[in-house]
């Protein structure tokens, strides 16, 4: 696998969010595994309510979307890395795909009813056999991971070549009304609206979290360097959820 970071050893990714967690006054590492973890049990029960409201359901809108751009044939085995509490998975066995999950933290996965094989892991040491799904999604996850240049790399290692993954991440909308109004509702209104209905330290650290998301150039090069090709990234609903694209490189 060309330029895959292997699972476990802090790549060049991983510094740079380390560097810009710091910056931000954010856990690094393994205080930072032990924390993504610990929150999302907590918030696990209450997760799909606050999404829904939080996003006005665009959420939904954003993963049909994901699941349209990943461009596979019903049948293929497609991972759902991160999978929650299962909305990529429920939408992709009505697609006819055969989904698979994974998740770090056993809170989300007990939450998870949809049926589908589950395996508790870390997206960083995947339990797949190298080449083994035909994509993989994932929703909302890439800003928590550790270390997402060993995440990308492990794609890279068990989807096939010619295999697609679609990956939806938070955004920013570029300018205008809608950056100013973005801000305000995310950094001010969902922090109170999640500690209402949830648990107000998880929803206060998620505004703060995407200090760890990489750039639009820096997430590219991190695929290219995990084996893809065909790179694309796109904004949703005028920059409030961006998807990246890829093609695993190699002969089908
Ligand atoms: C914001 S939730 C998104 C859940 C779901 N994908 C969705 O679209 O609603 C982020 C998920 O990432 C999971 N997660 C965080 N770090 C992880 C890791 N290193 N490996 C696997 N899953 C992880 C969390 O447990 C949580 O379920």
């Amino acid at each position: 696998m060309s330029g895959a970071v292997p699972a476990g050893s802090p790549g060049p990714g991983a510094l740079e969010a380390a560097a810009r967690a710091r910056h931000a006054d954010l856990p690094v590492g393994d205080e930072k595994t032990a924390l993504v973890r610990s929150m999302f049990d907590t918030i696990a029960p209450r997760y799909d309510l606050v999404n829904r409201t939080m996003t006005f359901g665009l959420d939904v809108r954003w993963r049909r979307r994901a699941l349209g751009a990943l461009a596979l044939p019903a049948g293929s085995t497609v991972l759902d890395l991160a999978c929650g509490t299962g909305d990529f998975l429920r939408l992709l066995a009505a697609d006819g795909f055969r989904p698979v999950g994974a998740d770090l933290s056993w809170g989300m996965l007990a939450a998870n009813r949809t049926g589908a094989p589950l395996a508790q892991a870390d997206g960083a040491a995947l339990p797949l056999a190298t080449g083994t799904v035909d994509g993989v999604t994932c929703g909302y996850a890439l800003r928590n991971f550790t270390d997402l240049a060993a995440v990308l790399g492990e794609l890279g290692r068990v989807v096939r070549p010619g295999g697609r993954i679609s990956l939806l991440e938070v955004a920013e909308p570029d300018g205008g009304l809608l950056r100013l109004g973005h801000r305000i509702w995310f950094r001010r209104v969902v922090p109170v609206i999640g500690g209402l209905l949830s648990d107000p330290a998880a929803y206060r650290y998620l505004p703060r979290s995407t200090a760890y998301l990489p750039s639009a150039d820096e997430l590219r090069r991190l695929l290219v360097d995990a084996g893809f090709s065909s790179v694309n990234r796109r904004t949703l609903s005028g920059g409030l959820s961006q998807l990246l694209t890829a093609t695993r490189s190699g002969r089908p």
